[in-house]
């Protein structure tokens, strides 16, 4: 009798602690910084503002390689609601990506890599893109940290940092879609279990450089990756000395090493969890920087002091 009623009230318990978690337990960019300046992003299905980075109309994840949701996440059929800014890059800048959960709590995933990729849309600019056409080049690809515990680079997006990507210094100028993607693999020892979170934002980059892919750099998505790719089908996920091989194309040859970091930044004084899937995850208040990004081509110099550094891995 005891033993029923205590364990209805724990799967209760259990079931409610889930409950915040599988509502907003995934999530998308709500803002991009580039270099000094922030912008924000239209949320999930919100009525959309001029933003750069294409807007999806679900924070879930996309499951499968051959999803035809894999090119830019959960994006209606191309040319429809596109959001209508081109972002001015200069080659070398620094873009972060800050991911959140829906509710613009931290992103609630911290296993699995993280990477970028860029497809060049052409003289006609990326606001009318068919992205399902583009040819995408890697650029960056962030695994686990060398130091410490070993810990999954994505990890500090969990803490509060944002995903910091350096755009190549030698690359041509022109209009090109940058697709950062986490691939969060706390599912990933079984097959199709790996959750895929592409995001597209369009950018324009200037200056003078030459730097371009080579055709057997270049690939689609979907078409890159197989369920059963070791970096996406991978047993070792919480082995911490098992090599993690990513998947998809080498990183473009143009693109020098040094592109490759810093890759995050953030606070990293939380303490580092293992938590393994989102389930239990506590919901956490909005973040500081809410409060500093109403205006978002003003407020840079407060985000960069609410940066606590960087740190580098390969
Ligand atoms: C390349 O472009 C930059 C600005 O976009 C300019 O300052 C620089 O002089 C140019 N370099 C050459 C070699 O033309
Ligand atoms: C973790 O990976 C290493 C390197 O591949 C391997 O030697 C070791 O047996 C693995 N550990 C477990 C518990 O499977």
């Amino acid at each position: 009798m005891y033993c029923r009623d205590h364990c209805l009230g724990l799967s209760l318990v259990l079931f409610l602690s889930c409950l915040p978690a599988f509502t907003y337990g995934h999530g998308y960019v709500a803002f991009v910084t580039v270099d000094d300046t922030t912008f924000k992003e239209n949320a999930p299905n919100a009525q959309p503002t001029p933003a750069a980075t294409r807007q999806i109309n679900d924070v879930g994840p996309v499951k499968g390689a051959s999803n035809a949701q894999l090119t830019c996440g959960h994006t209606p059929n191309p040319a429809t609601q596109f959001a209508d800014q081109m972002l001015k890059v200069n080659p070398g800048s620094r873009v972060a990506f800050d991911w959140r959960g829906g509710d613009l709590s931290k992103w609630p995933h911290n296993t699995g890599p993280m990477l970028t990729y860029m497809a060049d849309c052409g003289q006609g600019g990326c606001e009318k893109f068919d992205a399902t056409k583009a040819k995408w080049f890697k650029i960056q690809q962030i695994g686990r940290k060398t130091g410490g515990n070993k810990e999954w680079a994505q990890q500090d997006l969990m803490n509060g940092g944002t995903a910091i990507v350096t755009i190549p210094s030698n690359i041509a100028p022109g209009n090109y879609l940058i697709r950062h993607e986490i691939i969060a693999l706390h599912l990933a020892v079984t097959e199709g279990g790996a959750e895929f979170y592409p995001s597209c934002t369009q950018i324009a980059i200037s200056g003078n450089g030459s730097g371009r892919p080579k055709s057997q750099d270049l690939v689609s998505f979907p078409g890159a990756y197989k369920d059963d790719d070791p970096g996406i089908f991978f047993r070792e996920t919480f082995n911490t000395s098992a090599t993690y091989i990513f998947p998809g194309p080498a990183i473009a040859s143009f693109v020098s090493p040094s592109s490759d970091s810093p890759s995050t930044s953030g606070s990293t004084s939380t303490p580092p969890r293992s938590l393994q899937g989102s389930c239990g995850l506590k919901k956490r208040s909005s973040p500081t920087k809410m409060n500093v990004v109403m205006r978002p081509r003003h407020v840079s110099r407060i985000m960069k002091s609410l940066s606590f550094g960087s740190l580098s891995w390969h």
